[in-house]
């Protein structure tokens, strides 16, 4: 018979150094612990109290639309996965960025890993800068490239960086950096990228569907779509529904079905979703893009008069804390007074760099933003900001 206990204490023996590696993530302010809640359009309720929500990524609050779910899931989609409303998805999305084609994937985050491994090879060189996002990182990691991180948005940099040799040459960049709100200087970018016949790759994620006429996307914002070689983006954010998604010219799609190992070696996203994010596609987005215009811009202004630094122009709104302490502190403050704004801590931006990332919503009423600034004014007199 097995003596549970003895195994138990075994296990937890040669287990004792995640307790030493979780004690020092505590001391450094940096614990992160779940929370359990309940979305409802503006609010989510979070052990029974109800707070304003300041950190949904469903930037266009599009009414939620029910779908009959006739097939959950199957295989990967290079087997028996790839429903038929793949297609008419993907065909649409390809119109939306104007390019040949285009490709789901289960998330965002494995559209970058993916695509990014696909084309980027051991010989060649990948420019990135240096505030994109984790799954950036990590691809860049997985690809054999040479990769070279130039200053955020620092034109300066990134020329220098790209004179470095590489067979083939790659600069990537988000659209609206996720956790500064800030755009990618994507005019001169890719004035540099032609230059140096690179290769433009835009995660827009935060971007898409937002951005630009009817949404699409930061590159039409700044008038160069035509330039843009590989978009990555998710549909988990402005669209509201899951899944994620790259668009290209055909034969680029067909060396990522081919090569990406996030796409093969991976389940398919279920139908009902892909049919879900058609649903939402097709819907009024207009409407809800000039709402969260309009709820940005009351936001941001009434943040201004408080006396907050706002630097943003889009609906990603940072305030900066500095100290992940204070962060913590300013975060639980609000959210005993109403507002659910999570505090962002290091490794997700740098050290003492804490911030409150507040996104703006369409679900926001008039009412809402106002209760939202006169909480933000009691926490800056807390706070001193
Ligand atoms: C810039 C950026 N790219 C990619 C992703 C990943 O997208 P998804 O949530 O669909 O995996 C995120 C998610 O936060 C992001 O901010």
């Amino acid at each position: 018979m097995i003596n549970f206990n003895l195994e138990q204490s075994v296990l937890n023996h040669k287990l004792s150094f995640v307790d030493l590696e979780l004690e020092q993530i505590k001391q450094n302010n940096l614990y992160r612990k779940l929370r359990y809640g309940k979305s409802n359009h503006a609010h989510i309720t979070i052990n029974g109290k109800k707070l304003l929500n300041l950190c949904s990524n469903d930037y266009l609050g599009m009414p939620v639309t029910k779908i009959k779910i006739k097939q959950m899931q199957s295989s990967s989609r290079l087997v028996s996965g790839n429903d038929e409303s793949y297609k008419t998805l993907e065909k649409k999305l390809a119109k939306h960025k104007s390019q040949q084609t285009s490709l789901i994937y289960p998330t965002g985050y494995m559209a970058n890993l993916g695509s990014i491994t696909a084309v980027a090879k051991k010989g060649d060189l990948i420019l990135s800068d240096e505030l994109n996002h984790a799954s950036i990182i990590e691809s860049c990691k997985l690809a054999e490239a040479k990769v070279s991180i130039y200053k955020h948005n620092d034109m300066g940099d990134l020329n220098k960086k790209l004179k470095q040799k590489g067979k083939n040459k790659f600069v990537i960049t988000e659209g609206v950096f996720s956790m500064d709100g800030d755009f990618s200087k994507l005019k001169e970018i890719t004035e540099i990228v032609q230059k140096s016949k690179a290769i433009t790759i835009l995660d827009d994620a935060h971007g898409d569907f937002v951005i630009g006429t009817d949404g699409k996307g930061t590159p039409n914002y700044f008038n160069v779509t035509k330039k843009i070689d590989l978009y990555i983006s998710s549909l988990s954010k402005g669209l509201g529904s899951f899944g994620g998604y790259v668009s290209s010219q055909n034969n680029v799609i067909d060396l990522c079905i081919n090569k990406s190992k996030s796409f093969i070696y991976t389940s398919a996203l279920p139908s009902f979703l892909v049919e879900y994010s058609l649903k939402r596609f097709e819907s009024n987005r207009e409407k809800q893009r000039k709402k969260l215009e309009n709820n940005t811009n009351l936001l941001a202004k009434g943040l201004r008069q408080i006396g907050y630094q706002i630097d943003s122009k889009t609906h990603i709104i940072p305030i900066i804390i500095g100290k992940e302490k204070t962060a913590m502190n300013f975060g639980e403050f609000l959210f005993e007074k109403g507002v659910f704004a999570q505090p962002i801590r290091y490794p997700t931006v740098p050290k003492n760099k804490a911030r409150l990332r507040i996104s703006v919503t369409a679900w926001l009423s008039r009412k809402d933003i106002n209760i939202t600034l006169a909480i933000f004014e009691q926490a800056a007199k807390k706070f001193k900001t």
